[in-house]
């Protein structure tokens, strides 16, 4: 009898465990291989190939407000650093997408990051590619500062570094130690960033791409060997014409690169940033150029066109 009143009063229906465990912030949950839980509760195999190989790739993604910009274009250069190394999406663009759509409000991240990673999955160590095994696919939010008003952020300071990167840089390869190594040998020396040369050649940055005004043209390294095709960079290619910006992609020699009016680098989490000085000596006025800021400005034009319409 007692039994079975205490059977009545069960609810009907019964919370997973993890279903208590509140985030500290909703922007530690992590989707991992279609399940979502916290940073904390999530683990990887130790013999995850992305851990003992970097065999596996990734994306940036910015947010802003709560929208995610150029998804089609990221997951489109994904699929194509999975082919880079011999691997496919787990799944088609446009799942991969309606799963990431379906995970950012979760996080509650407004302004910020998607941090996407694929891997060939866990094997025992073999440098040979396991057979059978399934990849690993992650992705998690993470908060970032607003994006400050085209020009109004202080300018960047570059220091030149030797590339001593391998020539497949179009591939988004999660083995970054050369880029690492470089960032911070400028931050060492009090720089914010560092610009690869090679052969008295300029590609790009430890986590950017770069490009210089001379002679009121823009001129940026073709994307291949020794650079990624951002997308940041494939923005304002497309947007530069609309305002009357006439772009060169050749390679450029850094004496030429060192004495232009101009000089900006972009990336999806800082946009464009002017730089202002380069191994400690000024470049261009001394402020953000004109033809920067007017980049800069029909790039915000176009994030604000793109987050509405995906709004409506
Ligand atoms: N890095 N070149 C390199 C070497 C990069 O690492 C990045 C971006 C870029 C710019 O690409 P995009 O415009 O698609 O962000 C160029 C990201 C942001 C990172 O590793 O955090």
């Amino acid at each position: 009898m007692e039994m079975t009143k205490k059977a009545a009063c069960r609810p009907f229906f019964i919370l997973h465990p993890s279903a208590f465990i509140l985030p500290k912030h909703m922007s530690d949950l992590i989707w991992l291989n279609g399940n979502v839980s916290t940073m904390a509760e999530t683990r990887l195999g130790v013999e995850d190939r992305g851990f003992q190989f970097a065999d596996g790739v990734y994306e940036v993604i910015r947010l802003y407000d709560g929208r995610p910009f150029t998804l089609t274009e990221h997951l489109d250069r994904l699929q194509k650093s999975a082919g880079g190394i011999e691997m496919e999406l787990p799944m088609p663009a446009t799942e991969l997408a309606q799963h990431i759509g379906r995970f950012i409000p979760r996080t509650g991240v407004r302004d910020g990051m998607i941090y996407l990673q694929l891997t060939r999955g866990s094997a025992p160590r073999n440098h040979l590619f396991p057979e059978n095994t399934s990849a690993t696919l992650l992705f998690y939010a993470r908060p970032l500062p607003a994006v400050l008003k085209a020009g109004s952020a202080d300018g960047v300071k570059l220091m030149t570094v030797t590339d001593e990167r391998w020539r497949r840089c179009y591939i988004k390869s999660i083995a970054l130690l050369p880029n690492v190594l470089a960032k911070n040998k400028a931050a060492k020396h009090g720089f914010d960033e560092a610009v690869f040369i090679e052969n008295g050649i300029v590609s790009e940055c430890s986590a950017s791409n770069l490009f210089a005004v001379i002679n009121g043209r823009v001129v940026t390294h073709p994307v291949g060997p020794k650079v990624l095709p951002g997308i940041t960079r494939a923005v304002l290619l497309d947007l530069a014409s609309s305002v009357k910006v006439k772009v060169d992609e050749r390679p450029l020699g850094i004496d030429e690169a060192r004495q232009a009016d101009e000089l900006f680098i972009t990336s999806t989490t800082r946009e464009l940033s002017w730089v202002s000085t380069w191994n400690d000596l000024p470049v261009g006025d001394g402020v953000c150029g004109p033809i920067t800021l007017r980049l800069h400005q029909a790039y915000q034009r176009r994030v604000s066109r793109d987050i509405k319409v995906a709004a409506a």
